[in-house]
């Protein structure tokens, strides 16, 4: 913590010594920093002291600037001798210092400028001063200039150090204090809040607590592990917090969704093809387990991953090696591999869908990522911290919620979890315009409630006005639950029709009359 003149200043005793000092020996008693500068005088407060010199000379820029030179190089003579005379300014007065100093380190000084000791005051009597010091100064005479400097009897210089050894042992326990004061509030802070983040992930309930004690563990070390959460919740947000906040950091973090691509272009993604190992391969190409060496693989909906790729997958994960497509030499990599899926992945074993070798290899660390229906207390931080994305991205103001609008999230079973409330501030957000409350009328396409499609929720979308008769809201309840279940389904769209007890062509159509995107 550095020093801060106006703060020290507020202190009782600093300033009952600067009053007593002022008027015995009529002196100022100021602070300098760590450097040497002159805090006062950084900020523009220049209050001379009781004599015409000093005066004159700090209403002069040049004479101004050679007393902050002077002052400076005075007290860089500081050391562990404590507070003592350090010589002549550059008009020949004297500056006494005292060094600050916390926790080990100088912190700053406090010194006194301005006057001569008795004997001293006889050598450098006289007009000499300004002639030696060549400024032209405003002064009328010299030497009724040099009248007016206050000599200091020099018993009286012992008692001047000792006010200002007081003062500086004053200023250390009262910093003591307020650090120890801070320590206890951070404390505190620590016990009843915990964190509220780890790298990206935002979250201080208390089951992402326990994932951030989790995730501390394996940072520092290059297990494979298996992350299982729902959509949205940030599976992919900590397998790069795992790698980033890691020591593969400078290498590369590769992620590849298993389930986007067939196995033979997967195949080629992952480990690479040789030049004419099928049609269109016209060149060699190296796969992303290549790019990813020394780094991180992250391997997302790992479930989906047909039977043959499991087998390759399980060799990299047993002997660190793979062939490319066309090729006949294994290679060799070293990466760490973190799966994610939201599917039970021992439950596909079960099934006979996913081998039960590949599943240990990849489940050496579980992690559950738990979604936001369990952990609502989540919901101000999260929705504080999208809320400044997004002015932060827009260059707007910060935008808040009506507190109506924000009681009703508390309602919402949330099945898109993160993901889909980072998607409704920013939609809320955009509605809104400039408005910089986000009012309650907005959420009404929300379709808010626990369970889409109940009388009360069609109720209210009538009421909300979303269509003035009830064959239009019918309609935009309709289209919510479509939308609703094309995310939690993925668009698969046969499961969608399947659930919703139409046929697939009858949901598809409807898909398109919505104008729903993918
Ligand atoms: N705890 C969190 N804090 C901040 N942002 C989060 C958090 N969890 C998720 N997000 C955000 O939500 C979005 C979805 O996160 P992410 O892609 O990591 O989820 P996922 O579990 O991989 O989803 P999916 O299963 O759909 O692939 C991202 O934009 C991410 O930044
Ligand atoms: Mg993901």
């Amino acid at each position: 913590m550095p020093i801060d003149s106006a703060r020290l200043e507020e202190l009782q005793i600093v300033r009952k010594i600067r009053e007593t000092v002022r008027r015995w020996w009529g002196i100022e008693l100021s602070f300098t920093d760590a450097k040497g500068f002159v805090l006062d005088h950084g900020k523009g407060i220049i209050i001379p002291p009781q004599n015409r010199i000093c005066t004159a000379c700090l209403g002069d820029p040049e004479g101004l600037r050679r007393c902050n030179q002077s002052i400076e190089s005075a007290v860089a003579r500081l050391n562990g001798s404590g507070t003592r005379l350090l010589g002549p300014c550059h008009m020949g007065l004297e500056i006494v210092g005292a060094p600050i100093e916390f926790g080990g380190e100088r912190q700053g000084s406090l010194f006194a400028c301005g006057f001569l000791v008795n004997e001293k005051a006889q050598a450098a009597r006289g007009p000499a001063m300004f002639e030696t010091a060549e400024l032209k100064l405003p002064v009328v005479e010299p030497a009724t200039a040099f009248e007016s400097i206050q000599p200091i009897e020099a018993r009286e210089v012992p008692r001047l150090l000792d006010l200002m050894d007081t003062t500086v042992e004053e200023i250390d326990a009262w910093h003591g204090a307020v650090a120890l004061r801070e320590k206890r509030i951070r404390d505190l802070q620590n016990e009843l809040g915990g964190r509220y983040r780890f790298a990206d992930l935002i979250g201080k309930s208390e089951p992402m607590q326990r994932l951030y004690a989790l995730l501390d563990k394996l940072v520092a070390s290059d297990v494979t592990v298996l992350i299982h959460g729902e959509n949205g919740t940030g599976k992919e947000l900590i397998a790069r917090a795992l790698h980033f906040n890691g020591a593969r950091k400078q290498k590369q973090f590769v992620a590849q969704n298993c389930s986007a691509l067939n196995d033979h272009l997967l195949e080629s993604e992952l480990f690479g093809h040789l030049k004419g190992s099928f049609t269109g391969a016209t060149r060699d190409k190296p796969g992303l387990f290549k790019v990813a060496d020394g780094g991180t693989f992250f391997l997302d909906e790992v479930a989906d991953l047909s039977p043959a790729m499991q087998v390759k997958l399980l060799r990299v994960l047993q002997e660190g090696t793979f062939v490319p497509v066309g090729g006949t030499r294994p290679e060799k990599v070293d990466v760490r591999i973190i799966a994610a899926s939201n599917k039970d992945l021992h439950e596909a074993v079960v099934r006979r869908e996913f081998r039960e070798d590949l599943f240990y290899r990849l489940h050496v660390v579980a992690l559950e990522v738990p979604p936001l229906r369990e952990r609502l207390d989540d919901l101000p931080i999260l929705v504080d911290h999208f809320l400044d994305a997004y002015a932060h991205r827009s260059g707007k103001r910060r935008k808040q919620l009506h507190p109506e609008l924000f009681a009703g999230f508390y309602d919402w079973h949330w099945p898109g979890n993160v993901r889909e409330l980072q998607n409704e501030i920013e939609r809320l957000a955009v509605l809104a315009g400039d408005a910089e409350v986000i009012p309650p009328e907005l959420s009404a396409q929300r379709a808010g409630g626990r369970a889409p499609g109940s009388a009360t929720q069609l109720a209210a979308l009538v009421q909300r006005g979303l269509g003035s008769d009830l064959a239009t809201a019918v309609c935009a309840l309709e289209k919510e639950i479509i939308e609703t279940g094309l995310r939690e389904t993925r668009n698969n769209k046969s499961r969608l029709a399947e659930r919703l007890g139409v046929s697939r062509t009858t949901l598809i159509k409807k898909i398109r009359d919505y104008g729903l995107s993918e």
